[in-house]
This record gives structure tokens, C-alpha cells and sequence, in this order.
């Protein structure tokens, strides 16, 4: 018993060191592995973001990339901005059930500048009392579903979690309170970014059957 225990960890340990050599010689050849995930620019946070793995999923692509990638539960559509980063994708598709989400992402397509002053002047608005100002955002983003005030919600709520009431559809997350949200240059700079890498992809609101289908 003792004598296979210690061949089996032996087998483990050998299988450990190439598995350790193998990604350490791709991840000197395969520049999203060597850069890491904070090299891919977000454009806002989002719980459940890829943007961690994108690097490991990049390494799944054929080696010369794709011609359209569809990303079906976009969210912070974090593996396109990775692919066009690295040009492993020509062009891309970000498509989520979320409909004032796709909201968002036309406008950073479309619209980076100003919805960058928007937030800033959110931003600043917020500063002498963010505890109710957040809940004000957060009233008119359910009577609106303005792309902006949903920006500032996702930059601001507990762990960028979007959360829904079931009966109404409302956006009810709470506001994390430790935290004011992104400084508006640093949101200009990554909205800037991603709008740049993305350009020419398409936005759609829909089931991800309906897209795969
Ligand atoms: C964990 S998040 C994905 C995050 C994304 N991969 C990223 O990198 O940010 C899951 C997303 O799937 C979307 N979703 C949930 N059910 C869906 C469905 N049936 N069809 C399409 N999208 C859906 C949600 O709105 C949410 O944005």
C-alpha cells in the first residue's frame, strides 16, 4: 500500500513539473499568458467577469485566431476585449439577455467621450452625500434604464453585482458604501480603450439559444 502510495505521488509530482514546465514555455510564447489578466483593459467592473481567465481561453483559440467571435453572456464582454487585444479576433459579437447592459456597451461603441463626462459629472454630483445620491441613480435608472446611470451603479454597487427584484424587474443592489467608484479619468481611460479595441462589433439583446442557434 505504502509502495504504490509513493509510486502515485511520484506519477503526481512528474506530471506536476511538466504541466509547470509546459505553461511556462507558453506562457513565454503566448503574450496573454505572460501579460496577465490586468493587461486587458475592463470597461467597468462586473461580478463573474472572464477577464481572469481570458488569457487561459485565448490559449483554446485555433493559433491563428477567429474571424467573428461570439461572446453569448457578454456581460463585461471581457474574452472580446482580450481577443481584439491580441488580434485573435477580427471581429466580434456581444450579445447578453440584459437589455439596458447592451444599452451600455452601444454606447461605449458608439459614444466613449460622452458618456466618460457623464460619469464624471455623476462623480462629482455624488460627493456630499453618495449614500443617498446612489439611491436617487439608482430610482431613475429603473424609470430610464439610461446607459450612463447604469455605468455609475455597476462602478459603485456591492461587488459590481447586478441584481434584480423578480417581481418588478428593479434594479435593487445596494451601493458598497466603502467606495466612491472608479476616479472619472480612470473610467475615461478604459472606456476610451475598450470603445477603441471594439470597434465594428455588434451588440444585440438576446437569449444565448437564440444566438447559438
Ligand atoms: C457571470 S456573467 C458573465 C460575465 C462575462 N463572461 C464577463 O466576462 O463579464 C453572466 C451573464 O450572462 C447573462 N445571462 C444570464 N442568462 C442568460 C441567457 N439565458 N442568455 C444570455 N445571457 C444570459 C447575464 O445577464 C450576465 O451578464
Amino acid at each position: 500500500m505504502r509502495r504504490s502510495s509513493s509510486i502515485l505521488s511520484e506519477r503526481s509530482s512528474k506530471l506536476l513539473n511538466m504541466t509547470t514546465m509546459l505553461a511556462t514555455t507558453r506562457a513565454s510564447s503566448l503574450p496573454w499568458l505572460s501579460d496577465g489578466p490586468r493587461a486587458i483593459p475592463q470597461a467597468f467592473p462586473y461580478q463573474g467577469s472572464k477577464r481572469a481567465l481570458a488569457g487561459l481561453i485565448l490559449s483554446l483559440f485555433p493559433e491563428e485566431g477567429v474571424g467573428r467571435l461570439v461572446e453569448p453572456f457578454a456581460g463585461s464582454a471581457a474574452v472580446c476585449v482580450a481577443a481584439r487585444k491580441y488580434d485573435m479576433a477580427e471581429t466580434c459579437f456581444i450579445s447578453d439577455v440584459n437589455a439596458p447592459l447592451m444599452g451600455l456597451w452601444r454606447q461605449i461603441l458608439c459614444a466613449p467621450q460622452e458618456l466618460s463626462n457623464r460619469y464624471e459629472r455623476m462623480w462629482l454630483d455624488q460627493q456630499s452625500d453618495p449614500r443617498k445620491y446612489y439611491v436617487r441613480v439608482r430610482d431613475e435608472f429603473n424609470r430610464t434604464q439610461a446607459p450612463e446611470l447604469l455605468l455609475y451603479l455597476l462602478c459603485r454597487c456591492v461587488k459590481a453585482a447586478v441584481r434584480y427584484n423578480q417581481r418588478t424587474g428593479d434594479f435593487n443592489q445596494g451601493a458598497d458604501n466603502r467606495r466612491l467608484g472608479a476616479r472619472p479619468d480612470v473610467v475615461r481611460e478604459r472606456l476610451t480603450a475598450v470603445s477603441h479595441l471594439l470597434q465594428g462589433s455588434s451588440v444585440r439583446v438576446a437569449d444565448y439559444q437564440t444566438v447559438l442557434a
